[in-house]
């Protein structure tokens, strides 16, 4: 049995992969604030932790026990909007936050390290698939604070032999195919949980940001990625990090548009999702499509749920059993 530690493992991505490290066995600890992660959100196998990750005594304590085998570090302020607002918050605590963490990894002799990063490391991109060889250039301080985090873990590895895997996430979206957690966040930006809200009438009608794209629609396209599959690849890489340190870009390859996505949404659930067109929201690049064609090759990953209704359907599901998340869940 391994042992890891998972923080932000409260949160949505992180808590499917507590979910599974949990069904293979291994030992979790949970490194959690719980101002955006849910008490719920975490299998009672697992020990949960409630505190900051920046916190030096913390962290002292954290890793007096037995070794961890890898750190997982999901822990992160992660609204692009909002860190157009506070840049400043969302570089220093973002950065400072992740790179203590790793010293408190060296220090007690963890050699693996996964970092939960992002698409908008690429900002508006100049080419699609984007694959791992496209010029970074994040067009927002989120954007930024991650490619700071993985910059300093390069440094980490070069100096103290830290091996780091660092996947950037195109668009997460699902639930666990069982039912047990899925996505709840306060506030809720997300374009699928939006638009899901908006049929089950438990949020309110959904603004499509913009339909004069240069896409054949006229609205964004984005490659959504199922958090089991996310889960499943932060499990794969492990095993190379025995030897050096990786980049992966992990979508499933496809893009589909906003329209695409109610229409999906419309199809599966049965209901029509009342929307309306505004403006487009600073920021947001026509299209993101990721090319995941390294880590397939490279760790044999590859989705279990590429489709866009398999991963709808997940959502779907979790949504309507618990229209107001985690709070339906735990009463
Ligand atoms: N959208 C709407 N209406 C909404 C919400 C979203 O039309 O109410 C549109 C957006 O404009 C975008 C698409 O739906 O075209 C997807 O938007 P999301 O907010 O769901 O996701 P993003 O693509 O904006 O964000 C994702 C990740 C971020 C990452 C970013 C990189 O969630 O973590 O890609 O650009 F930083």
């Amino acid at each position: 049995m391994a042992r890891y530690l998972v923080t932000g493992g409260a949160g949505y991505v992180g808590s499917h992969l507590v979910l599974a490290l949990i069904e293979r066995g291994e030992e979790v600890v949970v490194l959690d604030n719980l101002r955006q992660g849910h008490r719920a959100a975490v299998p009672p196998e697992a020990r949960l932790v409630v505190g900051e990750v920046g916190e030096p005594a913390l962290l002292r304590e954290v890793f007096s026990g037995p070794r961890f085998d890898a750190v997982f570090h999901f822990a992160a302020l992660s609204l692009v909007g909002e860190s157009m607002r506070e840049p400043l918050r969302y570089c220093a605590e973002n950065v400072a936050n992740s790179l203590r963490l790793a010293e408190a990894a060296v220090r007690a002799g963890c050699r693996k390290f996964v970092l939960s990063s992002t698409a908008a490391l690429f900002g508006d991109p100049e080419r699609v698939p984007i694959d791992e060889e496209a010029r970074l250039a994040p067009t927002s301080a989120y954007g930024e604070s991650k490619l700071m985090v993985e910059r300093g873990l390069e440094w980490a590895d070069r100096v103290h032999g830290l091996r780091s895997a660092c996947l950037r996430y195109f668009n997460a979206a699902g639930a666990d195919p069982a039912g047990r957690i899925g996505e709840d966040h306060e506030p809720e930006t997300h374009l699928i949980p939006l638009a899901i809200g908006a049929a089950l009438g438990t949020r309110p009608p959904l603004t499509v940001f913009g339909a004069d794209y240069p896409t054949p629609d006229g609205t964004c396209i984005r490659d959504y990625v199922h958090v089991s599959d996310l889960a499943d690849a932060h499990i794969r890489v492990l095993n190379l990090l025995e030897e050096r340190s990786v980049r992966y870009n992990l979508g499933n390859g496809t893009g589909y548009s906003v329209r695409q996505v109610i229409e999906t949404v419309e199809r599966i659930g049965g209901r029509p999702v009342p929307h309306s067109y505004g403006p487009r929201r600073a920021g947001d690049p026509a299209v993101l499509v990721a090319s995941s064609e390294r880590i397939r090759r490279e760790t044999g990953w590859a989705p279990r749920f590429g489709a866009l209704d398999d991963i709808v359907r997940t959502a779907w599901a979790w949504h309507a059993a618990h229209p107001r998340g985690f709070a339906d869940r735990s009463a």
